[in-house]
């Protein structure tokens, strides 16, 4: 036992170098980072809260609880985290799952949204990235209230543009440009010219820039037929994840919901 101890600590302190403590997230949760007891995602009236309690709880406007995992009285020290499988779940003590979302799919990259209508959704694997360089800089994840997600059907019309802090994603006429907002500089370009363009993501996950209707470029990557998401990362990337392996709405859950919360260890370094 003593030996598992020092281990515990130091996979739970890895995991808060990727999501500092006490700090209010916005509303995508990106695999790896984990959302701590009083940790909160936000989207509009919508808050996703990892209560102390152990409970993890989707509540509404009116502070009404409109969702949860039941995993209240589970024990200190919960978190909730999305892994590299797309699975999200509620641990305590590192690695004992109290809930599960029991999305397993492929490993991959995989982002957990909270949208404007407060529905929970899980994305992946990533499809496509932007290739601009990565801004490094650690990241403080307060509180976010632009829009900085495209889902699949949706079309991004100038004047309109996703922002994620000082990152924007837009076009200036037909050139759709991720613009670092304090110098001014575009990151990355698609340098396509003329006028009346759009960018559109697929329900096959293909970003396109299409000008009268017409395709003048495309990220050139598809998957499965679903629903995606395109998001303007914090490191100033754009990325394209889905199909979307699990809602807050699908039947897996509420199945879970109905049965009493799935306990389980799912590491052969179990506790
Ligand atoms: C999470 O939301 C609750 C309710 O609005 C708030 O009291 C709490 O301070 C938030 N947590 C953080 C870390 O901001
Ligand atoms: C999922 O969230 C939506 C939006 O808040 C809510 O209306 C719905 O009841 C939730 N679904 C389940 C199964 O709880
Ligand atoms: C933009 O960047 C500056 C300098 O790095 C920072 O102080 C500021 O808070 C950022 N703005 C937003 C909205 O994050």
């Amino acid at each position: 036992m003593a030996i598992q101890i020092p281990f515990a600590l130091l996979t739970l302190s890895t995991i808060f170098l990727l999501l500092p403590p006490y700090t209010t997230a916005d509303y995508v949760l990106y695999n790896g980072e984990v959302l701590m007891a009083g940790q909160n995602l936000t989207n509009g009236y919508y808050r996703l809260t990892m209560q102390p309690n152990c409970d993890l709880v989707l509540y509404d406007n009116y502070d009404t609880p409109i969702w949860q995992t039941n995993t209240a009285g589970g024990g200190q020290n919960c978190y909730v985290t999305l892994k590299p499988n797309g699975e999200m779940v509620v641990r305590r003590d590192v690695h004992y799952t109290l809930w599960s979302s029991a999305s397993k799919s492929k490993k991959g990259k995989y982002a957990l949204v909270l949208n404007s209508n407060g529905r929970l959704g899980i994305y992946g694997q990533r499809r496509w990235s932007s290739n601009n360089q990565k801004d490094a800089k650690v990241l403080s994840r307060s509180e976010v209230k632009t829009e900085y997600v495209l889902f699949s059907g949706q079309r991004l019309s100038p004047p309109r543009k996703l922002k994620y802090r000082n990152y924007s994603l837009g076009f200036s006429k037909c050139n759709l440009v991720i613009r670092d907002e304090r110098s001014e500089k575009a990151l990355w370009q698609t340098n396509t010219d003329g006028n009346d363009c759009y960018l559109q993501l697929e329900n096959d996950g293909e970003l396109s820039v299409k000008r009268s209707g017409e395709r003048v470029w495309s990220s050139n990557k598809r998957g499965e037929s679903g629903e995606y998401i395109a998001v303007l990362r914090f490191d100033g990337r754009l990325h394209v994840y889905g199909p979307q392996v699990w809602s807050n709405e699908s039947r897996e859950d509420s199945e879970l919901l109905t049965a009493s919360p799935v306990v389980g260890v799912d590491s052969a370094s179990s506790l």
